[in-house]
């Protein structure tokens, strides 16, 4: 789809990943950004820049997409809209009746209002958690759904029900799963990501880093400015029904992670190694080839790099950062 003057709803926008999108779009020619967020993990702060465009705006109604009718309002006269709302892994993992109401139902309410709406696409965020842990590496589109996680399961579901209801309905559709995204926002709520936070806070406090387990553990890290861009390309692609690996193809291990950070930090503390705690999958790599010929998207950004990134984005947001921390304790 040309996004040339275009009217897009990003629902889940004052997320992470969400937010960095509702950034790439607004430097394209797009006509209007509008965020639907409930705001039980988003935040207004994420869209701090944003907001100072014009063309950008949060939906004034309400943002749940458990609310139907204020979800058909904000679908109303929309050409695309992209869905990343979801609970996210350890609250489906304690909370499964909830990540069942908000991932499963409420993408269907996302589905039914975008073909009642006659929206021309949607672009779904799915998950690399569909695979579980890998039977082979690196993992194609074609990896079995070797998922033991409720939050898989939801994802597997979301995706099959775009299959089914695109097919029924006529409704163009794209699914992107996601490897391990990381990047300026993240929080200390991921179950891979927030190692990379905690390992920070304990190199700036002159801590050595804690690493769970032996550190073998293997992840395709990508930075969320590199998934935003995703979304970007699988909207203007011509592709539908659907799903893509969104990662780097590129396999880094948690004692490699943690030996760049302490690189970046020109620290020279060593590693202290501690009991595994709760993992859920431990090796994950996938394939890049499919969405670079069919969405015509690669990424771009190196894991020094965007690390780097993360380090300086944490150097100037401070006050945020501990926020983040403190809502962490809440959560425990
Ligand atoms: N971050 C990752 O590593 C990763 C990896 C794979 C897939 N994903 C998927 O990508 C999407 C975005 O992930 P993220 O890391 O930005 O998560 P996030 O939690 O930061 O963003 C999700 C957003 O959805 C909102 N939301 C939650 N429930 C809602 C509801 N009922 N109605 C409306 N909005 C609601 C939250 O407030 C939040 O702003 C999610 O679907 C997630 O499952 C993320």
């Amino acid at each position: 789809m040309d996004i040339k003057g275009k009217r897009l709803l990003v629902i889940g926008g004052a997320g992470f990943i969400g937010s960095h999108l509702v950034d790439q779009l607004l430097k394209e020619d797009v006509g209007e950004v509008i965020v639907y967020d409930n705001f039980t993990r988003g935040k207004k702060q994420n869209l701090k820049e944003a907001l100072e465009d014009s063309r950008c705006k949060i939906f004034e109604l309400g943002g749940d997409i458990l609310q139907t009718d204020i979800l058909d309002k904000a679908m109303d006269g929309m050409d695309g809209v992209f869905h990343l709302a979801a609970m996210w892994l350890l609250h489906c993992y304690d909370f499964p009746r909830t990540a069942f109401d908000v991932n499963i139902r409420g993408t269907y309410n996302v589905i039914e209002s975008a073909v009642k709406n006659k929206v021309s696409r949607v672009v779904y965020s799915s998950s690399a958690s569909v695979y579980g842990n890998a039977v082979e590496i690196p993992m194609s589109e074609e990896h079995i759904y070797n998922n033991d996680t409720f939050y898989g399961a939801t994802k597997i579901a979301g995706e099959h029900m775009f299959k089914s209801l695109g097919v029924r309905y006529d409704l163009d559709w794209v699914g992107l799963r996601y490897m391990n995204v990381y990047g300026p926002r993240q929080d200390y709520k991921g179950a891979y990501i927030a190692v990379m936070h905690k390992i920070l806070d304990r190199l700036e406090n002159g801590q050595r880093p804690l690493v769970y387990g032996d550190g073998s553990q293997r992840y395709d890290f990508v930075a969320a400015e590199d998934c935003a861009r995703a979304n970007v390309c699988a909207m203007k692609s011509n592709a539908s029904g659907e799903c893509y690996n969104v990662g780097r193809g590129i396999g880094t291990s948690i004692k490699e992670l943690t030996e760049l950070l302490i690189d970046l930090c020109g620290s020279d503390q060593e590693i202290q190694y501690e009991p595994e705690g709760l993992t859920f999958v431990t090796n994950r790599i996938g394939t890049i080839e499919k969405a670079e010929k069919e969405l015509g998207y690669k990424w771009t950004i190196e894991l020094e790099d965007g690390m780097q990134r993360l380090i300086d984005w944490r150097k100037n947001h401070i006050a945020e950062l501990e926020m983040r921390r403190e809502e962490e304790k809440v959560s425990l």
